[in-house]
């Protein structure tokens, strides 16, 4: 995959002299460094790639720099230094107009708090993208109700936005992105003033889309679990800086530091974790014609303590040629649940048990 998007040593810092700031940053002084003067360092140093098509999470706590850095990215706020480049082309050295007719065509930003128009139909709502560009009315009506049942709201065109749940409502936001034809899609904590299921829904909704869409997104939220479903690859932030970029298995299995480690501790391994992520792949060719159940690489953990459940050895993995690439233990399961006690772990499915071993 190309790289899409790309953030090169982002800074940006809020204040008095921030060239200044950006120097003893780079020299090693962090935020708390800088809040003496008053300058609040925002983002520091961040670089990533976001590749064509994938969703790339940025999660962090709050204040930790999410949105200034999503900022940067779409133009709406110029970095103190470094570079954004979209499609290879450098952000920072486009003057406004330039940036406003990006903005409306190219890229599309979702926020928490959806402001629907409430004058406006939901048809209308979702077509606001479209007459901004100046897009004619038949035409953008057409794609505002093609977006709008994409987010599963055929139907409801002709609605006013107070006829509908706080979770369509975001809908219509998502529908709005959609209709502009725009590849890069820039959603800040779009889902997480939904109830959780809602929010469950959502998610689902969006993965569901993407394998069709297959959009450029960056995906900003606080927390790590949606982080974990949704991301493709995702970066976590602490205190403005980007403290580890990789995949929801590399974080779950090689946390950067510490910080990163007590993160994790939350997060439900079983639906994250695969067999290929932790199988031992030290083993001999033979052991896959035992003729008892084999996994997949991509089987989930909740697959493989099924598998387990059932047998009194180690679960074989097999690719797609049958051929034997690795060996999961029980033992090995039970420590990637995390369940440090050793005591029988129920699998997430309740469809058998894993016991660890004396
Ligand atoms: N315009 C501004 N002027 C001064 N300081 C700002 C400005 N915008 C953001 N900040 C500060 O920069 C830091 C990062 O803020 P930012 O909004 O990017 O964090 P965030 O990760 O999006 O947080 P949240 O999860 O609460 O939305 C915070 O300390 C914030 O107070
Ligand atoms: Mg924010």
């Amino acid at each position: 995959m190309s790289s899409k998007l790309e953030a090169d040593h982002l800074f940006k810092v809020f204040g008095g002299r921030p060239e200044q700031a950006v120097e003893r940053l780079r020299r090693g002084a962090d935020r708390e460094d800088l809040r003496a003067d008053g300058t609040t360092a925002a983002v520091i140093d961040a670089s990533f790639d976001v590749r064509a098509g994938e969703i790339f999470v940025v999660m962090g706590l709050s204040g930790s720099g999410k949105s200034t850095l999503l900022r940067m990215l779409n133009g709406l706020l110029a970095p103190t230094a470094g570079h954004v480049r979209f499609d290879g082309e450098d952000l920072t050295a486009l003057g406004d107009r330039e940036l406003r007719a990006l903005r409306s065509k190219k890229i599309s930003m979702v926020f928490q708090h959806f402001a629907l128009f409430p004058h406006r139909s939901v048809r209308d709502n979702a077509a606001y993208g479209l007459e901004v560009q100046g897009v004619p009315r038949a035409e953008r009506e057409r794609r505002a109700d093609e977006a709008l049942a994409l987010c599963g709201l055929a139907g409801w065109e002709d609605s006013w936005p107070d006829e509908l749940s706080g979770g369509m409502q975001q809908r219509v936001g998502l529908a709005r992105a959609l209709a502009t034809d725009a590849d890069l899609l820039l959603m800040d904590e779009s889902f997480s003033a939904l109830d959780p299921l809602i929010r469950r829904d959502m998610q689902d909704q969006l993965l569901e889309l993407q394998k069709t869409l297959k959009k450029t997104i960056v995906f900003i939220t606080h927390d790590l679990n949606e982080a974990m479903r949704l991301g493709d690859r995702i970066a976590v932030m602490r205190d403005g800086r980007v403290v580890q970029t990789g995949t929801a298995e590399d974080i779950l299995l090689r946390p950067a530091n510490d910080y990163v480690a007590s993160f994790i501790q939350d997060v439900d391994r079983s639906r994250v974790l695969t067999a290929a992520a932790v199988m031992d792949t030290d083993v001999r060719g033979d052991e896959a014609d035992c003729g008892c159940e084999t996994a997949t690489p991509d089987a989930s953990f909740t697959e493989l303590c099924a598998i387990s459940a059932r047998l009194s050895h180690p679960v074989a993995v097999v690719d797609a040629g049958r051929d034997l690439v690795g060996v999961v233990a029980r033992q090995r399961l039970v420590a990637f649940l995390g369940d440090e006690r050793g005591a029988p772990t129920p699998c997430a499915d309740g469809g058998g048990k894993v016991t660890a071993r004396a």
